[in-house]
């Protein structure tokens, strides 16, 4: 009896004790997690949504204030703050470390800024920090290393900077850690390594810096690794390729060099990206071995040799990019029959050769296409067409042929495509009369691009069934005939260059209707007849080549009323005649205007002077006479000038020794006369030519030009002072004549 009253007591005495102690936490913290929360809410500046209102003294308790949540044992302890994407704007409160029993902070998606406090570093049951998506500054706390609990650090999208705390590494059950989206420096710690319980590490988009430590080996649970857009150099660690567990590995854009490593069998990984790297060598033979690959880019490194078979192995592949690198060789004829789930094959400026497997038709899915810039020959297998989803074709650049009509079947075989938006076979070797059936492509159109190749005939009417193309490129060709009236039914097109061809017939006024047009290049072909005004309706017009034609005429002052302008117009190489349209000063935007080898005529208008812009201004081989308009002396930004071959008369104006940028100034073949300036342009005399003006004098001694006698001319522009002195008297003298002349009643000034 004795021992079970002392049992019953005991039991008692613990339930006192026990009770005692909830009381102490129930209570007294109590109060201080609410203080806590409310310290917390007075840093808070901004909460547009009123998720903070029923944060007061109310009567309301706190452990049902929006966002708390108290645990279930110590009934007044909160253990999470849930205060996602609610706008919150202001500081995070250092009191928040007075909530002893946190175990979730999720303040994601608001507008905090400041710094993490430091104290956070004291929450020793903290499992889940999610501060990402703010605007937090600072450094991350090296206190956090403390939190042995944490499990989930996501800092994401903030403006962190400083170095990734070595102490992080304490944190042995750490499962997430995203730093990612930050300005981060410094090298990455290689204690990292030391995070073996890391599923995914994130830490793209810093200006992290050095090597990526060989620690990473050693994260053998990581299944996401992402660094991509950092500053990383030095070489993939070859520990990386162990880890067993990796699904992504991203790389993209950093400056990492030597390499890639041979890879174990890794089974789950799926996503490999080294895309923008100065990675060299050979692809190795063991990434065949990767069978869950389905993304695999390579792309813009330096990588070379031949693709090794063992690639087409990775059956599951969707995604295969190798471009902008040196590789080699040929794609194996039956790419499609091995990679039957691509649906993005680019290669694109490698030196490939050999010819297109037709097989890939067999990769059904596959959308986008893109071998352009390599040596690929041989002719275009129709079989492509067979590519349900087939979006984008790019071939140009290769040597592919098109000799014989079948050889153009591809074209008839691409309708079937229904898909298609960009087609690209510029600079192949496509000879001989372009099929009709390019009229019945995919009304989804929208890139047409044959340029640089040798395709004959003329444009079918029937083009205008594309009526979703935006660019249409048949530059450099051998089409004849006109340019189709249906032409101007494509509404949408932005971007049309027929230049180079053998066109003839007149520029079609009812272009004008083509009013989203962007660039228009209809230069070396065979035009004749006037420029149309309607020209003018093309209010978006930046670019206009309408050079080396036959086109006559005056040039209409409504295209040049296109402020639009913006790169440039070149009319150069015509029969143009007529002066130039004051209407000239309303092309505020242009960079370069050529009108030479013309026959305009009359002057230069003051207007010029508007065009502020203007770098380059080609007036040569005209009729233009008079002077140079001093309004000239506005364009600050030129570059070249080249007045020659007119009947440009009277002195080289001073101002055009001041213009900063001119470095390109001909002046030849006119009757200049006077005095050469000696600076700016004129200092260096491969940048001036001025043969062919038979009265000027002076100047850079390397421009051969005989000594200036004529002492009013030299005089005026060596001094000022000078100047004066002679002018003084001299204007006097002439004052004197004009007085004495006016009082014997004879005719006046021309005398001077
Ligand atoms: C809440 O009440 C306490 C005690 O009554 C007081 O000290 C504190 O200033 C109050 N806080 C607010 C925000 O009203
Ligand atoms: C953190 O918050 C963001 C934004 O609310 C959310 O998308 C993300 O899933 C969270 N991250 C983790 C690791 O829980
Ligand atoms: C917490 O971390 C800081 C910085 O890493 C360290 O100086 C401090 O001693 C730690 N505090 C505790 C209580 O462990
Ligand atoms: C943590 O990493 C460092 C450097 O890699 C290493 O020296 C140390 O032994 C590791 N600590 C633990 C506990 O693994
Ligand atoms: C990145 O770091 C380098 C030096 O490590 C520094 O020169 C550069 O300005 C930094 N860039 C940014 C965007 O912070
Ligand atoms: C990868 O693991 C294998 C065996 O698991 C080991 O022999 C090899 O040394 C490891 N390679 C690296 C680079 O860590
Ligand atoms: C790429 O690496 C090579 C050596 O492999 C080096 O010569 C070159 O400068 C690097 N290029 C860049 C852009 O870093
Ligand atoms: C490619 O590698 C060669 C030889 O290592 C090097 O000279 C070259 O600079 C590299 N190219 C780029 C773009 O880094
Ligand atoms: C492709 O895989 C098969 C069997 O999985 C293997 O026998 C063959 O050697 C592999 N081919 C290459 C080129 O690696
Ligand atoms: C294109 O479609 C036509 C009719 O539907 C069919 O006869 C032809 O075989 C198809 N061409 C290709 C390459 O699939
Ligand atoms: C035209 O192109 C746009 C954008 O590419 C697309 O959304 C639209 O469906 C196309 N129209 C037709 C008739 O294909
Ligand atoms: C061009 O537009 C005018 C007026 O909007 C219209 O009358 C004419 O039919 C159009 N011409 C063509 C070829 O689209």
């Amino acid at each position: 009896m004795e021992g079970f009253h002392a049992l019953i007591f005991l039991i008692i005495l613990l339930y006192v004790i026990s009770t005692a102690k909830y009381a102490t936490l129930g209570i007294e913290p109590a109060a201080s997690d609410r203080a806590a929360l409310l310290s917390f809410k007075s840093l808070v500046d901004d909460d547009p949504f009123g998720a903070l209102s029923s944060w007061n003294n109310g009567s309301l308790h706190y452990c049902r204030w929006h966002g708390v949540s108290c645990s279930r044992r110590h009934p007044h302890r909160v253990t999470a703050l849930d205060l996602k994407s609610l706008r919150l704007a202001g500081f995070v409160s250092p009191a928040v470390a007075k909530l002893t029993f946190l175990r979730r902070i999720d303040l994601s998606d608001n507008m905090l800024d400041g710094s993490i406090p430091e104290d956070l570093g004291s929450l020793r049951r903290l499992q889940y920090l999610n501060l990402s998506e703010n605007s937090l500054r600072g450094m991350i706390p090296s206190s956090l290393g403390n939190c042995s609990n944490l499990q989930v650090l996501n800092l994401r999208d903030n403006k962190l900077d400083g170095e990734i705390p070595p102490t992080l590494s304490r944190l042995s059950g750490l499962r997430k850690l995203i730093l990612s989206q930050n300005m981060l420096q410094g090298t990455i710690p290689d204690s990292i390594g030391n995070l073996s319980s890391l599923l995914i590490l994130s830490l793209d988009n810093n200006n992290l810096s050095g090597a990526m430590p060989s620690s990473f080996g050693s994260l053998l649970s990581l299944q996401i690794l992402e660094i991509q857009y950092t500053s990383l150099t030095g070489t993939i660690p070859s520990t990386l390729t162990n880890l067993s567990s990796l699904n992504l590995l991203l790389l993209r854009e950093n400056n990492l060099h030597g390499e890639i490593p041979h890879f174990a069998e890794l089974p789950f990984l799926s996503y490999l990206d080294c895309t923008s790297n100065n990675l060299s060598g050979t692809i190795p033979i063991s990434l065949g071995r990767l069978s869950s690959l389905e993304y695999l880019s390579l792309g813009m490194n330096n990588l070379t040799g031949e693709i090794p078979s063992s690639l087409y192995n990775l059956s599951s592949l969707n995604t295969f990019q190798l471009y902008y690198n040196q590789l080699e060789g040929t794609l194996p004829s039956d790419i499609g029959n091995a990679l039957p789930n691509l649906q993005v094959l680019v290669m694109t400026k490698n030196q490939l050769r050999g010819r297109i497997p037709a097989s890939l038709s067999n990769a059904s899915e596959l959308n986008y296409l893109e071998l352009e810039s390599n040596a690929f020959h041989g002719t275009i297998p129709p079989s492509l067409g067979a590519l349900q989803s087939l979006s984008w074709l790019t071939l140009a650049l290769n040597r592919l042929e098109a000799r014989k009509l079948s050889e153009w079947s591809f074209i008839t075989a691409l309708t079937n495509c229904t898909s298609l938006q960009v087609l690209d076979l510029r600079y192949n070797l496509l000879q001989g009369m372009m099929p009709k059936s390019i009229v019945n492509f995919s009304t989804s159109l929208n890139f047409l691009l044959l340029s640089n190749n040798q395709i004959s005939g003329i444009i079918p009417t029937e083009i205008e069934k594309l009526i979703n193309l935006t660019f249409l490129d048949m530059s450099v060709n051998d089409l004849r005939g006109t340019i189709p009236i249906e032409i101007s039914h494509l509404w949408q097109l932005q971007y049309l260059d027929l230049s180079d061809n053998m066109l003839s017939g007149e520029i079609l006024p009812t272009l004008g209707n083509l009013t989203l047009m962007d660039k228009l290049y209809l230069g070396s072909n065979e035009f004749e007849g006037a420029i149309p005004p309607t020209l003018s309706k093309m209010l978006m017009l930046e670019l206009l080549n309408l050079s080396n034609n036959r086109l006559s005429g005056s040039i209409p002052q409504e295209v040049l009323r296109l402020s639009s302008l913006a790169s440039f117009l070149d009319l150069s190489h015509n029969l143009l005649n007529g002066s130039l349209p004051l209407e000239v000063g309303n092309l505020i935007n242009i960079r370069a205007l050529d009108l030479s080898n013309n026959r305009l005529s009359g002057e230069i208008p003051d207007t010029i002077g508007k065009c502020t812009i203007l770098e380059i201004l080609h007036l040569e081989n005209n009729l233009f006479q008079g002077s140079i308009p001093s309004s000239i002396s506005n364009l600050r930004g030129l570059k070249k000038l080249d007045l020659s071959k007119n009947f440009y008369s009277g002195q080289i104006p001073a101002f055009l020794d001041e213009l900063p940028d001119l470095k390109y100034l001909n002046l030849s073949f006119n009757s200049f006369e006077g005095q050469v300036p000696m600076k700016g342009v004129f200092k260096n005399a491969s940048e001036v030519s001025l043969i062919g003006n038979s009265k000027l004098c002076g100047g850079n001694p390397e421009l051969h030009l005989p000594k200036c006698t004529s002492d009013a001319f030299a005089a005026k522009h060596h001094s000022d002072y000078k100047l004066k002195v002679i002018l003084i008297p001299v204007g006097g003298a002439i004052l004197c004549l004009i007085i004495i002349m006016g009082l014997l009643g004879m005719g006046s000034p021309q005398i001077i």
